[in-house]
């Protein structure tokens, strides 16, 4: 098998933003093939430590033995991040900073079988975990048209969700759509897309969200990393399409405020009080050169937060 590799995004920023120093406790939610965490391992020192989940089981072998001379201070979960208040709890673990890049890593995209692209032929699979039942190809060829269709529009944000849902379903009644190229040809003769980007860009994206219920854990994780970072803990997420960058900044903006009754309410009731300080008032990108550099940068949104 080809060498994996992913290059890290946004590394100087994301290390300045986590605040690190010799003797640390980070948490790194998505260590990918570890370029962050290698990074993060070189500036908390030898008596720093490291928990780092990942679901995707050869992403964490990978890096495993990326990080390997490290071992000592690093705790490997093969685990779901939306699991981090348990795992966490299990190993009286405080974190001074916790760290998100959310999404694909490089060998996702370049591996075919792993479904997740429409320009290489492999099996609708999708799925970061493969312990995970769920996959694309049962989605695309079980769920009803409607349903189709609102993972279309909500994951996706395709305005043509509804034409493509009819256009997969008549499809799949002649014979079961079984590969990316397949699904990706469908949709590429229903619509046409503007400017560069495939048709079948926004329901592949939809689809993959589903599939991992990325939203959803998103949003767990969140709520869960402001309860177990310590006073002044920092928070550094890195996110790569607009639903997820929306899901950050609203969670981060509500985090901020030190009422949250409704405008109606003459006096406040809630006594809600805020717990987050914004490092980020705009979310920080990638430049031109490390875009260049490494072009699926090109989308990435860091927004970093502090624990009051
Ligand atoms: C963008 S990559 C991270 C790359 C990493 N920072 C590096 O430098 O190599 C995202 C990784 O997080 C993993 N991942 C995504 N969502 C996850 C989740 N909910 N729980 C655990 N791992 C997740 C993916 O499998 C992928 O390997």
């Amino acid at each position: 098998m080809a060498e994996l590799t992913h290059t890290p995004v946004l590394l100087s920023e994301t290390l300045d933003l986590l605040n690190l120093e010799a003797n640390k406790h980070v948490i790194d939610g998505t260590l990918g093939l570890g370029g962050h965490s290698e990074a993060i391992l070189k500036k908390i020192g030898p008596k720093g430590k490291l928990m780092a989940f990942e679901q995707d089981e050869r992403n964490l072998k990978e890096a495993k033995k990326r990080l390997k001379k490290y071992e000592k201070q690093c705790l490997f979960i093969h685990s779901n991040f939306e699991h981090l208040a348990e795992v966490v709890s299990k190993h009286a673990f405080q974190p001074d900073a916790i760290f998100l890049d959310l999404g694909l890593s490089s060998p996702h995209i370049d591996d075919p079988e792993r479904g997740f692209s429409f320009l290489k032929e492999g099996p609708l699979d999708m799925r970061f975990d493969k312990r995970q039942k769920l996959t694309a190809e049962k989605v695309v060829n079980t769920y009803s048209e409607k349903d189709l269709a609102d993972i279309i529009f909500h994951y996706g944000e395709e305005r043509h969700s509804r034409v493509i849902a009819r256009a997969i379903f008549k499809a799949r009644k002649a014979a079961p759509i079984k590969t990316t190229t397949e699904l990706a040809r469908i949709i590429g003769k229903t619509i046409r897309s503007k400017g560069k980007i495939h048709p079948a860009t926004r329901t592949f994206q939809a689809l993959r969200i589903y599939v991992n219920r990325e939203l959803e854990v998103l949003e767990s994780v969140l709520e869960q990393s402001l309860k177990l970072l310590k006073k002044g803990g920092r928070l550094v997420v890195i996110s790569y399409h607009s639903l997820e960058d929306r899901l950050v900044k609203n969670f981060f903006r509500d985090q901020t405020r030190n009422c949250i009754c409704p405008k109606e309410l003459p006096v406040c009731q809630c006594n809600f009080q805020k717990k987050l300080y914004i490092l980020t008032r705009k979310p920080i990108i990638p430049d031109g050169i490390e875009v260049s550099h490494n072009p699926r940068s090109r989308s990435a949104k860091l927004r970093a937060a502090e624990k009051l």
